[in-house]
């Protein structure tokens, strides 16, 4: 959504890793952005221009000085019309060059002659980004707003393990959509909860539900990208943990509420998307239950109500429940509002489990309902939170 018809200029460099930039082209094309690459003749060494004009739908630009281009397509246009410029993957060299105003190539004309905002990701041998120079100019590119997604540890194309493996394309995909967002969250402390939680019948089977966590992680890497320090509190979840917050995986509902509470004073926000069992086996068996003929019966008790907590003890905190509900949706979600004193409740649907998609409804406590179309769970996450920002603002 966020990158939805933006103009990216795609810088591609000459390493190992400019491969990788094909995926980041495609990727990019299909979140709606317009990819212009352009690739240093070193590049152009390792991947043929071909292969991103193609996945681009755009023309490459390699040359400064190119006579059979037309006036239109000068390097200032080209970096004028840019919302952000992505240098993936970033050699030393071309962060060196940014870092000490040399312009001696198309890629770094339209870096120095560019205005938006610039997001490097570098990937080189660990020796190399180990170097004091680098890391002086990578230093002294932060200092002037420039952004870094990477590199990563790991095993490295020259043989090498450590420090200087390009970013997954996913998170250089989350630091532009970082850099073009809105700071509006800046100052507020997140506390987030997603994810099902599992209580225990003995130690290999549990009673649970099948939340994905998708909502929840959702909204914590939104409200990171808008500025916000965010705490993620996750019961199970296959996901990716986002990077840049504090996570806290917990299993049960009795830990999920301990770490919950333990964030809850500190918080300004706080948005409960966790699908918490409300009960629990009031003994859970020490060894696995054996099969007999006889049926077995498991009494549960109810777990602590986190929500009702939070409404209890709220100072201030913006509160924002999440209600699934299958039956009197709105007239439902509305009573669970009040009894827990909430700012905000999503009413959802539990046809949205462990789905992308998801369509909810949104309801005040000025009684306003607003009612979403079915959308993409991140962009939920970005309705959810500008109606909290214009909570917030009063
Ligand atoms: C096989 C090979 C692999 C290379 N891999 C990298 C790399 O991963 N990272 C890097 O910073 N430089 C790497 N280099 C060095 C750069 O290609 C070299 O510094 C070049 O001048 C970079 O030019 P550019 O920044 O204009 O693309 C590699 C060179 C060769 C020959």
């Amino acid at each position: 959504m966020i990158l939805k018809d933006k103009n990216i200029i795609l810088g591609v460099t000459g390493g190992i890793a400019a491969y990788k930039a094909l995926e980041l082209t495609r990727l990019l094309n299909k979140k709606g952005a317009n990819v212009y690459p352009v690739m240093t003749k070193s590049a152009a060494e390792f991947i043929a221009p071909l292969s991103f004009q193609t996945l681009s739908g755009n023309p490459v630009f390699t040359e400064l000085f190119d006579a059979s281009r037309d006036a239109s397509i000068r390097h200032i246009d080209i970096a004028e019309k840019a919302d952000i410029i992505i240098i993936a993957p970033a050699t030393a060299n071309v962060i060196g060059k940014a870092a000490n105003g040399i312009a001696d190539d198309l890629l770094t004309t339209i870096i120095m002659a560019s205005k938006c905002p610039k997001l490097f990701a570098p990937a080189m041998n660990v020796n190399m980004y180990e170097n004091p120079i680098v890391q002086k100019n990578i230093s002294r590119l932060k200092r002037v707003g420039y952004s870094f997604a990477g590199p990563c540890e790991g095993e490295l194309a020259c043989g090498y393990e450590g420090k200087g493996r390009l970013a997954p394309i996913e998170d250089i995909i989350d630091a532009a959509e970082e850099c073009l967002s809105p700071k509006d969250m800046k100052g507020q402390k997140v506390l987030v909860t997603a994810g099902p939680t599992r209580e225990a019948i003995d130690p290999v089977r549990f009673i649970s539900n099948p939340s994905s966590g998708k909502m929840g992680y959702a909204i914590a890497r939104a409200a990171k990208r808008r500025g916000a320090e965010v705490v993620l509190v996750s019961g199970h979840s296959y996901l990716k943990q986002p990077t840049g917050i504090t996570f806290v995986d917990v299993i049960t509902a009795d830990e999920m509420a301990d770490a919950a509470m333990r964030h809850y004073p500190q918080s300004t926000v706080v948005i409960m998307a966790a699908a918490v069992s409300d009960y629990k086996p009031k003994t859970s068996y020490r060894k696995k239950v054996k099969k007999e003929e006889t049926k077995l019966t498991v009494e549960l008790e109810r777990t602590q109500d986190i929500l009702q907590e939070m409404g209890n003890k709220k100072r201030g905190q913006f509160l924002v429940g999440f209600a699934l509900e299958t039956d009197d949706v709105i007239a439902n979600a509305r009573k669970k509002l009040e009894a827990k004193r909430l700012d905000l409740i999503v009413a959802n649907n539990p046809k949205g489990f462990d789905k992308d998609v998801n369509q909810v409804t949104i309801i005040d406590k000025s009684g306003g309902v607003i009612e979403l179309p079915q959308l993409q769970k991140d962009e939920i996450a970005e309705r959810v939170l500008d109606i909290v920002v214009k909570g917030i603002e009063g």
